[in-house]
C-alpha cells in the first residue's frame, strides 16, 4: 500500500511537470495605458540600423540629435540579445547607448554624451502636460563598464529654456558628494534632492518607471527587476514646471572642473554603454500605469 502511494505521487509528479513551463517564459506585460511616445525598438531597426539615420526612415527617435554630428547612431548604438525587458516581450528589442572619445556633442567638450529623443516630443508637447509615465529598463553591459568616479546624467526631463532637469536619472559618483552611492541608480529632482535610490544590478534587468503629475507637481516612482510587475516604491512633490523634453542615453560628466560643460578631464580611449529596453511614455490620466 506505501509502495503504490509513493507510486501514485511519483506519477502524478510527472504528470504535472510535463506541461510545466520552461525556465525562462517569455515576458507578458502588457501596455495598459494609451502610449504617448513609443519608443520601443523594433526587429527592422535592429537588422538595419541605417534606420536610425534619417527622418525618412527613423519613426522613433530623433535622428540627429543628441551626439556628434560626424557620428550617425547606426555607428554608435548596439543590439544586445539576451532575455527581453519585461516591457519588450518577444516584438522589440533592447538597443545599448555607447560612448567613444569622439561622443562630443556641438563644442561640449566637458561631456561625452549620446542621447535619445521621442522624434514627437516636443517642448511644449504632450510630455509636458498632464499626467504621464516614462517607463524604461536598464542593463549594464560588463563589456562597456561605466566608470562610477564620474557622474553620469542618463535619463532626463529637461526644461525648455535648458535651465534645469526636471527629474534626473543619474549613476556614478555625483560631483560635490560622497562617492558612498556610487554604485547606486539615483533619481534627482531639478535640485538634486534624492526622490529614489536603488543599487545597479550587475547582470539583469531593473524595470523603472516615473509618474509626472505635471498638474500637482509630484513624482511617482514604480520599480523591478526581471520580469515581476512594477511596485510604487516613492512618491515626492517636485517641481516639473517648464515643458522640454525626455532624453534617455548616457551623459558622462568630466572631473575636476566647476566648468562641466566645456573642460575638465575625461580619459581617454573609453567604451562604455547602457544598454536600455522597453522604452515609452503612456497617459497616466485616471490613475493608469502599466505594471
Ligand atoms: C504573465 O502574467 C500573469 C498575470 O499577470 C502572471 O501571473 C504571470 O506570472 C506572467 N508570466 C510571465 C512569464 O511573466
Ligand atoms: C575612472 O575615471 C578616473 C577619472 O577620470 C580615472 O582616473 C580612472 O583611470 C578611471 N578608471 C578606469 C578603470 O578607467
Amino acid at each position: 500500500m506505501h509502495r503504490q502511494l509513493l507510486a501514485t505521487v511519483l506519477s502524478a509528479g510527472s504528470a504535472l511537470a510535463a506541461p510545466a513551463p520552461q525556465a525562462s517564459a517569455a515576458p507578458n506585460a502588457t501596455i495598459k495605458c494609451p502610449i504617448v511616445f513609443d519608443g520601443r525598438v523594433p526587429a527592422s531597426f535592429v537588422q538595419d540600423p541605417t534606420l536610425w539615420d534619417s527622418y525618412a526612415t527613423n519613426t522613433i527617435y530623433n535622428p540627429d540629435y543628441v551626439r556628434n554630428a560626424d557620428l550617425k547612431w547606426s555607428q554608435t548604438l548596439k543590439f544586445p540579445t539576451g532575455d527581453p525587458s519585461r516591457f519588450d516581450g518577444s516584438d522589440f528589442n533592447a538597443v545599448e547607448v555607447t560612448l567613444s572619445d569622439k561622443s562630443i556633442f556641438q563644442t561640449q567638450n566637458g561631456f561625452r554624451r549620446a542621447g535619445l529623443q521621442f522624434l514627437k516630443d516636443a517642448s511644449d508637447g504632450p510630455g509636458t502636460t498632464g499626467v504621464k509615465t516614462l517607463h524604461f529598463s536598464v542593463k549594464q553591459d560588463p563589456t562597456r563598464p561605466l566608470n562610477l568616479t564620474h557622474e553620469y546624467l542618463n535619463v532626463w526631463h529637461e526644461a525648455a529654456d535648458y535651465s534645469a532637469d526636471q527629474i534626473q536619472f543619474q549613476y556614478g559618483t555625483i560631483i560635490g558628494k560622497s562617492s558612498s552611492d556610487k554604485n547606486n541608480f539615483k533619481l534627482l529632482d531639478r535640485s538634486g534632492a534624492t526622490i529614489y535610490s536603488v543599487a545597479a544590478a550587475a547582470t539583469g534587468w531593473q524595470n523603472f518607471a516615473f509618474t509626472l503629475d505635471y498638474t500637482k507637481n509630484q513624482v511617482t516612482v514604480y520599480y523591478s527587476t526581471g520580469n515581476t510587475a512594477l511596485k510604487q516604491v516613492a512618491q515626492k512633490s517636485a517641481d516639473l514646471s517648464g515643458g522640454g523634453q525626455f532624453q534617455i542615453g548616457i551623459l558622462k560628466k568630466p572631473t575636476g572642473t566647476s566648468d562641466v560643460v566645456n573642460s575638465g578631464y575625461q580619459e581617454k580611449n573609453i567604451n562604455e554603454g547602457q544598454v536600455y529596453g522597453g522604452i515609452f511614455l503612456e497617459d497616466s490620466a485616471s490613475n493608469c500605469v502599466s505594471l
